[in-house]
């Protein structure tokens, strides 16, 4: 078998657009009820599913309607409005890797979504953490 990177990508080896479509549906079914993350999306979530399934769509090697239609990514940039702090980063990366185990690709596609995700997570941080109850504010 080859390689996933080698002679096939990983969009193909997870299975398409469909399996990232799943996922994305899986990932929002959480979004919709995480007390951290859901205020921070519009009420409708059918536009944030459809541009997060075509950015992994094209960022995994699948078409690039995602870029097509919005443009050069600059993912940081586009989260500037949000304030990702840690907790932020954790509740999204929970729901995130709960929806991958929950219909789990081939491990080598597994096992380099889990680490991107965990990687492009913490990139997306963009605010201190709150201090802790009692914590003096320096
Ligand atoms: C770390 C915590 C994160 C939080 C709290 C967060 C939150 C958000 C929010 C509130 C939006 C606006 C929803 C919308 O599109 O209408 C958004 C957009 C988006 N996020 Fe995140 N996000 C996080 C991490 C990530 C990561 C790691 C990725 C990629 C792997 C990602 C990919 C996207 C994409 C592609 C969009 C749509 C950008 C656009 O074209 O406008 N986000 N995110």
């Amino acid at each position: 078998m080859p390689a996933v990177g080698e002679d096939i990508t990983v969009y193909e080896a997870a299975g398409g657009t469909t399996f990232f479509a799943g996922l994305v549906e899986r990932f929002y079914e959480r979004v919709a009820v995480d007390e951290v993350l859901r205020p921070m999306y519009p009420n409708d979530l059918a536009g944030a599913k459809d541009r997060l399934t075509l950015f992994l769509v094209q960022y995994w090697g699948g078409p690039t309607t995602y870029s097509d239609q919005r443009g050069h990514p600059r993912l940081r940039m586009r989260h500037n409005p949000f304030a990702v702090d840690s907790a932020a980063r954790d509740a999204w990366l929970r729901a995130m890797l709960d929806a991958l185990e929950e219909a789990p690709p081939p491990e080598s596609v597994r096992s380099a979504l889990v680490e991107y995700f965990v990687r492009s997570a913490d990139f997306m941080r963009n605010t201190p953490d709150a201090p802790a109850e009692g914590e003096p504010r320096l």
